[in-house]
């Protein structure tokens, strides 16, 4: 018998109740059902921070496994079955569908966890179902180059398939369909070996309609951006037009940069992690999900990926490692005469 810490961050399964501590017993651990089905499935909750905190795992079998050997094993079954899950289901139908909610919801009467979330459900319900192939850019990553080193393709991992059409990439044009955000397009990626890991929100705001003031920006009307970045570094930059220095009127981009570290002097900020296992003690439900929107996120997902599971690889568009993404991606913004957002 051998006990294993699960990585997994709480929630209470109980509305309005704080989580319990629980250990899982596998009876069979090493065994096919364990493999394809029991640990993936606590993995894919562990993701989706269904599991309390803390979570442990006890696995039985007959065979001599020690600790770390049940480890490996562990970590094997959770890592084999991203294969079958991809990034529409790791990363869009939580993490980015909830960063998309905390953007658009309207304001919360009061910031707890009901309120709030009664908020942000409200958006996924406006979010008009994705007209896939028209919205949606599936990739997977080749081999490529980043920073001098080579990385491998993606079918060239370990535990991958070599025929594999996984997607590693995934980019949306998502559209609300509620009195504050009609025709306001919402356009949201999210990959794996990109150049560099961040987590941002930019808003565009619309140009005036009418600009009395010249421009100096080669000829091009560049809007104010307000971006939020959550990672690596907690920052609120904006971006807005100001008067250049002298007699004349003209004006040019410039950014306002607000660095919440710095800002507060602080060196060692808690890890996300840190800041849910500090809210799943305190019993306070404001970050994690609740059943409605875990219902609301899978069912905008769901035709996405019936989609594409039945084209198989043949729309899949692959892309360097290390670059930020598939062209099909920038298309899909370009053809609303937009780019992607880059700092
Ligand atoms: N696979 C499925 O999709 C599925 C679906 C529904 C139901 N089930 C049922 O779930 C059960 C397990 O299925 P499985 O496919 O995982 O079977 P399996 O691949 O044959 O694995 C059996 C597991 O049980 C362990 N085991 C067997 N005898 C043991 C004993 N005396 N003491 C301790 N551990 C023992 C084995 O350990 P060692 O490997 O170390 O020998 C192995 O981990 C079966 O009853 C099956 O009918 C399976």
């Amino acid at each position: 018998m051998h006990e294993q810490g699960f990585k997994a961050s709480s929630t209470g399964l109980v509305p309005g109740m704080p989580p319990e501590p629980c250990v899982v017993v596998i009876l069979g651990v090493a065994g096919d059902l364990a493999r394809t089905t029991l640990v993936p499935s606590l993995y894919a909750l562990g993701c989706q921070r269904l599991l309390p905190e803390p979570f442990a795992l006890l696995g039985v079998a007959r065979r001599a496994w020690n600790d770390d050997t049940f480890r490996d094993a562990i970590r094997t079954y959770a890592q084999e079955k991203y294969d079958t899950t991809g990034v529409v289901r790791d990363m869009v139908q939580n993490h980015l569908l909830q960063l998309l909610c905390m953007a658009a919801m309207e304001p919360p009467v009061s910031y707890d966890g009901v309120t709030l979330r009664n908020e942000t459900v409200k958006v996924l319900q406006a979010i008009r179902p994705v007209d896939v192939q028209r919205d949606c850019v599936l990739g997977q990553y080749r081999a490529g180059e980043l920073d001098n080193h080579e990385l491998r393709a993606y079918r060239d991992e370990e535990n991958v398939p070599p025929d594999s059409a996984t997607p590693t990439f995934a980019a949306l044009k998502l559209t609300l369909d509620n009195w504050r955000w009609a025709r306001v397009p919402f356009y949201v990626r999210t990959g794996k070996r990109l150049p560099r890991k961040c987590t941002e929100i930019s808003i565009y705001f619309k140009p005036t309609p009418h600009l009395m003031f010249p421009v100096d920006n080669g000829g091009q009307w560049h809007n104010n951006i307000l971006t939020f970045c959550l990672q690596p570094n907690e920052d609120i930059v904006q971006t807005f037009f100001a008067k250049q220095p002298g007699p004349d009127i003209c004006l040019r981009p410039v950014t306002m940069h607000f660095r919440y570290d710095l800002t507060f002097g602080i060196t060692h900020p808690p890890s996300a992690y840190e800041w849910l296992l500090h809210d799943a003690m305190q019993g306070a439900q404001t970050l994690f999900a609740r059943s409605d929107l875990i219902y609301e996120a899978w069912s905008l997902v769901d035709p996405v990926m019936t989609y594409w599971e039945a084209q198989g690889a043949r729309d899949l568009s692959l892309y360097p490692a290390g670059t930020w993404g598939p062209e099909a991606a920038e298309a899909l913004v370009a053809r609303d005469g937009r780019v992607w957002h880059m700092r």
